[in-house]
This record gives C-alpha cells, structure tokens and sequence, in this order.
C-alpha cells in the first residue's frame, strides 16, 4: 500500500505542497532530512526534503518544484491519490547549535527546507534570522509560515517586485556588514547562489552549512550517485550529508554533475508529453 495525500496546495506556478500519510516518517523525521519516493512502480526515484511532520496525525509535508517528468506526474497527483513508495526519513539532520544567532538564507524551492529549520533554530532556544530570495514576488514561497517562528524576516527578489531588489548574498553582507553578530548561517537553494553565499561568509570567517542537492538514486550510500568534494574529499551526499561545511565544497564540480544527464532528462519529458498528448487524442477519438 501507498502512501495517501491528503492535503495539496499550489504555493505558486509549478510549485506544490503536499501533505502525505507516513506515521513511522512523521514520528522519526528531523530538520534537514529526506525521504525517496517513486510515483510507481516503473518510476524513478527522487529525493525531497521533510518541509514539516506532524506526528499527531502521522503526516509529513513535502514541498516540490515540478522541473522534469517525475516532479510533473507527482504534481498531477490529487488528493486522495496514493504516492507509490516513499522511504525516509534519509541523511543526516541538520546540525542545531543553541543559544547562537544563526541566518537561514533560502532560495527558489530551498525555502521549503528554511521553514523546518529555523523552527528546529527557534526550539533550541537560538536567535534565528531568515533570508530568503525569490526570482520574483510571486515565486516566494512559505513566508508566512516562516515568519511566523523567525526572529526576523528579510525578503529580495531578482526583479524588485517586493521586499529588496537584488540578491540574498547583498543582504547577508549587509546584515553582517552592519553590526549584526552572526555565529553561523545555513543556506539552501540554486548551487550557484550557496557557492556565492558561502563566499560572502569565508571573509568573516562565520562557519557555513550547505544543504547540497546532488542526484541521487538509492540514497543508502551504495550507488555513487550523489558523491560530492568537500575538502578534496570524496563524501556521499546521502548518507553523510546533505549539509556540508560549505566554506570546504567544490561548487564548480557540483554544478557540472548536476547537467551530466540533462539531454536525457529532457528527452524523457518530451517522451511524457508525447505520451499524454497521444493519450489525450485517442480519448477523443473513442
Ligand atoms: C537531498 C535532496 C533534497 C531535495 N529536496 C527537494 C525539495 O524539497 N523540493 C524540490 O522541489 N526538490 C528537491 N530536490 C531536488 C529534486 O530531487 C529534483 O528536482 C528531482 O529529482 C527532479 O526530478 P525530475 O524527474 O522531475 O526531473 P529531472 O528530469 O531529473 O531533471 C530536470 C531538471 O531539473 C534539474 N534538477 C534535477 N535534479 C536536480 C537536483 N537534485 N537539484 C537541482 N536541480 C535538479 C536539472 O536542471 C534537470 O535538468 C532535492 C534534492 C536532494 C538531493
Ligand atoms: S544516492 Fe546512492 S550513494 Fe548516495
């Protein structure tokens, strides 16, 4: 049996929340973790992060992007509906210090993993800060809920369309720039905003975590599949991370793993829409 949905909401254009049934995830699950789920039988597997759990009534949230053929059929998903297979809760949770003030700083879909830290951050009894970046205003996601638990809030967004203009590595300078003592910071969202986030706090010497996003497939540590340089080391994203010291990441290699199979996740979502467009017009001539 699937795991069923119980609750979906659109956040914004091709982004989702879903809350799904999975009491043992709902029980275990700790900020900073994840769980791999498959649509079906046939289907690949993914990796998404734990956006929140309630264990009272055995749910976990998920936030996703639909950016390929697995992220679009799981987003066709309704209420009701089963997810085929879910496993987690995956890889290490994310390491909370206490007493400290640590500035979250999310972007994109990295919100989503934000929100169960900075509630984690206010737990501990931390002073929490959140940046979080947008491409514009209505792409930001989870602000009320963030801002709900968060000491403070700062929003930017590429285009100006609201909170500052600009990027979350200039508010981040300008925070620490301006007086503001910050004993660590954590950062989640597109590679090349967590390289430039982690070069804004080398200079100061703020110890950085990296919540990295690299493929993955078995997330057990077996496959290979989600290696990462840290340190000139080679470490397993899934089992030793996702968060990584990240003043200590090769960003660069990060980035060119991620577009190795890009001809071929794109072939593999036009062969989808090929397929649904087929179905689509055979129903129509039944
Ligand atoms: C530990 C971990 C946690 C994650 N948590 C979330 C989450 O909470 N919400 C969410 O929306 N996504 C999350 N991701 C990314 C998510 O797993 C991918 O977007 C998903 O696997 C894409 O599958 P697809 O078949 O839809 O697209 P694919 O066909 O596999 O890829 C389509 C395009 O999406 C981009 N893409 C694919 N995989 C990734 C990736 N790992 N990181 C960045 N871009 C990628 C590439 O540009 C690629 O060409 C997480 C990844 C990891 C490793
Ligand atoms: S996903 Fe296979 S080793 Fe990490």
């Amino acid at each position: 049996m699937g795991n069923k949905i119980v609750r979906a909401v659109e956040l914004a254009p091709r982004t989702r929340l879903f809350e799904i049934e999975a009491p043992h995830i709902a029980q275990r699950g700790q900020a900073g973790q994840f769980v791999i789920l498959r649509v079906n039988d046939q289907g690949e597997r993914i990796p998404l992060t734990l956006a929140n759990r309630d264990p009272g009534q055995g749910t976990i949230t998920l936030v996703f992007q639909e950016v390929g053929k697995t992220t679009e059929m799981l987003g066709r998903l309704q209420v009701g509906q089963e997810i085929h297979d879910l496993a987690g809760p995956l890889g290490k949770a994310t390491h909370i210090p206490t007493g400290k003030t640590v500035v979250c700083v999310g972007g994109g879909i990295g919100n989503a993993v934000v929100w169960p830290q900075v509630q984690a951050l206010k737990e501990a009894g931390n002073r929490c800060l959140a940046i979080l970046g947008a491409r514009t205003k209505e792409l930001l996601i989870l602000e009320d809920e963030i801002r709900a638990l968060a000491d403070e809030v700062i929003i930017t967004t590429d285009d100006g369309s609201y909170g500052r203009k600009g990027m979350v590595t200039h508010a981040l300078t300008d925070l620490i720039e301006g007086g503001e003592k910050v004993d660590e910071v954590i950062t989640i969202g597109p590679v090349v905003m967590m390289k430039f986030v982690c070069r804004a706090t080398q200079p100061f010497g703020i110890p950085t975590q990296a919540s990295l996003n690299p493929l993955m497939v078995d997330g057990t540590g077996m496959c290979g599949a989600c290696r990462v340089t840290v340190g000139g080391q080679t470490r397993f994203a899934c089992v030793e991370g996702p968060e990584f010291d990240g003043h200590q990441v090769d960003f660069d290699e990060l980035i060119t793993r991620l577009a190795y199979y890009q001809p071929e996740e794109r072939a593999s979502l036009d062969s989808y829409h090929r397929c649904r467009l087929e179905a689509a017009a055979d129903q129509l001539r039944h």
